[in-house]
């Protein structure tokens, strides 16, 4: 059974113990992450490829549709241990142009329990309605709301306790929005970047 993958997986090892014979062994010890990935369960979107990140440099939480939901005891889980223990300098929400998850939020049709997941999506699609409505072509539409839900869980992370009592004490801490493009796998910056509580105030 996924022999092929299993195949995969030693070719792998073998390849990365030959560029670092004590790569394993010292992660194995510990994890030192700089960065928390928050982004899309979407296979296009690979966390650490995307960006050039070996194992060990990138502490990653995936869900549909990129979301920080305040009452979600499994991102917080990760948020609290990546921000009070692991000490992450940057946490980074990576939204994706073309995101199912964000389609299905406002297609209007039934799917069960994912449409409470989404439920957050279609209240920032109803705070925005001039504006995206202003917007003629439906996949424009769509791109932008992945910009607005990419922002607003920027806010979540931000507004977050964790993250509060992180500056309180002085941490150095900043959290970012980056939107990637399937198209051209070229992720951009939404410039949302919140590095203290009074940035979080201009969002
Ligand atoms: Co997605």
């Amino acid at each position: 059974m996924l022999d092929d993958l299993k195949a995969n997986n030693r070719a792998w090892a073998d390849r990365m113990l030959q560029r670092d014979p004590q790569f394993f062994k010292r992660l194995e010890a510990q994890q030192g992450p700089h960065y928390l990935w928050i982004g899309c369960s979407d296979s296009r979107v690979p966390a650490n490829e995307i960006v050039g990140l070996a194992p060990g440099e990138l502490f990653v939480h995936r869900n549909v549709a990129n979301l920080a939901p305040p009452q979600d005891a499994n991102y917080l889980s990760v948020l609290q241990f990546a921000v009070d223990v692991i000490k992450v300098r940057h946490i980074i929400v990576v939204g994706h142009y073309g995101c199912g998850g964000i389609a299905a939020a406002v297609d209007g049709k039934r799917r069960g329990l994912v449409d409470h997941w989404l439920h957050p999506i279609r209240e920032i699609y109803d705070e925005h309605q001039p504006e995206l409505m202003a917007i003629a072509d439906g996949k424009k539409r769509l791109d932008r709301l992945c910009e607005l839900n990419v922002k607003r869980q920027v806010k979540n992370v931000a507004s977050d306790i964790f993250v509060q009592e992180a500056w309180a004490r002085g941490q150095t801490l900043s959290v970012h929005g980056w939107v990637y493009s399937l198209g051209t796998g070229i992720v951009n910056d939404q410039d949302v970047t919140v590095q203290d509580p009074a940035d979080l105030k201009k969002l």
